[in-house]
């Protein structure tokens, strides 16, 4: 069995998730299940960054110890984590000993090999971000990232020396292609690697709450070294027990948000050149949910939390606006209109309507038994039919190219296409002119259609795809491969549906959830 192996960036606990936050996770979790249902042996990797100047910050004003404070938030993030169904395998955090152990370890291994050295450290600094900044990267005097003060700093400090691999790292970019989208790569070379590459400060003096250098004990691990790590540290890499690690290694998949490209397309791939050790195959680089106003911040009242969607919409809900509004390679833009209005046109009436007219017909029609496959006898079947198998290899294709919005928004044409099958094969005068097999064959369509759409769902909406095939009485698992989509004679003899349809989503009152929402941003 060929093994696939995801990792989502390790996310700060420095407040509580939103969407965004959430959005990277959602993705990891639509791949890991596709891959799983292809017959991967998956992997997926999430966990905590645990440690620096920030989190510490944050846990003193809440009069607690650090690592209290950050036991408790991932409590918080596994219980967020279950709710979404994020199928993970391994939560590492940054301060489980097995992984500060070994980050000593390397940091040592580096030292030893010359790949680095003492010096001073001055520069613009941002709190938040725990980033130095140069002069020339500061937008208007303040931190490009989150436009926030800087302050300068300066301390003594160990430096990885960088340059030493700036070649390395352009012949790699030249020779393969483990950056999506492309783009992301001319940009590191442009804005970073070409004005030439700066070594890493890699310690800190001026703050406790990290990993300790074995060798200098004033000194802790910044965060970025301390934090890439994760990745390999969770498989159980330099340890005895490397089982995981000889495995898993290297990623298939690593997925990041465009803020935190540089760490990873320019030092993770340094790292692990100094490391000796394979390169990620594929480093798939997000962009942002933003809203109509820019970013979601706090001080705008406009952060929109997980909670407030799941717990009023339901969970498939949230997933299928996250991956079907979020184009991956740019920025998705969320507004409560249309969130609701995706709900309402996409869910309840294209999808829903779908499933309850079929289920209520084969009851009216056949008593509940589908009827057998008895081939084309429609005009429109066998053209159905080719559409179908289109489609789905469309849906195939773009889900390998990890391009979510698009493929849900083919197998949304699909579900319009079959909708449309209904009348132009008008059952209802079928029946009434006795055209039984026409009928039959009608039936047999719409019902193996929506096993088809309920199998394509199970990466992005397990709850909805699970939903479906239980009402259109779908059991056999030879009935839910991904293979299977591309058959249309599989559904035995006697299947029956349930008696009575169970709306998959209900409608919802616009201008009242739009309030709800905005009410829930606020708070
Ligand atoms: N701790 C680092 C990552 C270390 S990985 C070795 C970090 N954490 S984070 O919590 O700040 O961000 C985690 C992820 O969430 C990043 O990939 C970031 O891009 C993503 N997002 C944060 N806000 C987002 C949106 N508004 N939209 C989409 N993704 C967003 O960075």
């Amino acid at each position: 069995m060929d093994k696939y192996y995801i990792t989502t960036p390790i996310y700060y606990p420095s407040g509580k998730f939103h969407i965004g936050t959430a959005y990277t996770t959602v993705v990891a979790d639509t791949i890991k299940r596709y891959k799983t249902l292809r017959g991967y042996d998956t992997y997926l990797l999430t966990g905590a960054d645990e440690h620096g100047q920030k989190i510490q910050t944050v846990a003193k004003d809440k009069g607690m110890e650090p690592q209290e404070y950050v036991d408790e938030m991932a409590k918080l993030a596994k219980e967020l984590w279950a709710k979404m169904d994020i199928g993970y395998d391994d939560f590492i955090r940054t301060t489980d000993e097995r992984h500060c152990k070994i980050v000593q370890a390397i940091f040592e291994k580096f030292l030893a090999q010359g790949d680095i050295y003492k010096g001073t450290y001055e520069g613009m600094y941002c709190v938040p971000c725990e980033t130095y900044f140069t002069k020339t990267q500061l937008v208007d005097g303040k931190c490009p990232d989150c436009g926030r003060e800087v302050k300068l700093m300066k301390e003594e400090a160990y430096f990885f020396n960088m340059k030493k691999y700036a070649d390395r790292l352009l012949k790699l970019y030249e020779e393969t292609d483990f950056i999506t989208p492309e783009f992301r790569k001319t940009e590191m070379i442009n804005n970073f690697i070409k004005p030439g590459l700066e070594d890493l400060c890699i310690t800190r003096t001026s703050f406790d709450w990290g990993i300790k250098v074995n060798s200098d004990k004033d000194h802790v691990i910044y965060v970025w070294l301390d934090a890439l790590t994760n990745y390999i540290t969770a498989l159980g890499y330099m340890t005895d027990d490397d089982t995981l690690f000889k495995k898993y290694w290297p990623a298939d998949v690593q997925i990041i948000g465009k803020d935190i490209a540089r760490f990873h397309l320019i030092y993770w791939p340094i790292f692990l050149m100094a490391l000796d050790l394979p390169l990620p195959k594929k480093i798939l680089v997000h962009n942002w949910i933003m809203m109509k106003d820019g970013k979601m911040s706090k001080s705008k009242g406009n952060v929109v939390y997980p909670e407030l969607l799941i717990d009023r919409y339901g969970l498939d809900a949230l997933r299928y606006f996250l991956l079907r509004e979020m184009p991956v390679v740019q920025d998705g833009i969320f507004s409560p209109e249309e969130f609701v209005e995706r709900f309402n046109f996409d869910l309840c009436n294209d999808l829903g309507n779908l499933l309850n007219r079929t289920v209520s017909m084969v009851n009216k029609y056949f008593d509940g038994i589908v009827p057998v496959y008895n081939g084309h006898k429609n005009e429109v079947d066998s053209e159905l039919e080719e559409f179908t198998k289109t489609q789905l290899e469309k849906v195939e294709n773009l889900i390998e190219k990890f391009e979510f919005a698009n493929a849900l928004q083919e197998l949304w044409l699909l579900i319009a296409r079959t909708n449309k099958y209904i009348d132009e094969t008008t059952p209802w005068a079928l029946e009434k002119n006795e055209e039984t097999e026409k009928l039959q064959a009608c039936m047999y369509h719409l019902i193996e259609n929506l096993r088809k759409i309920g199998v394509a769902l199970i990466p992005f909406m397990l709850e909805t795809a699970n939903n479906i095939l239980r009402q259109i009485g779908i059991n056999g698992e030879n009935l839910k491969t991904w293979e299977s989509i591309y058959n249309y004679e599989l559904i035995p003899e006697g299947t029956k549906v349930i008696e009575k349809g169970e709306p998959l989503f209900m409608r919802l009152e616009v201008e009242k959830e739009v309030e709800y929402i905005k009410e829930g941003m606020k708070q």
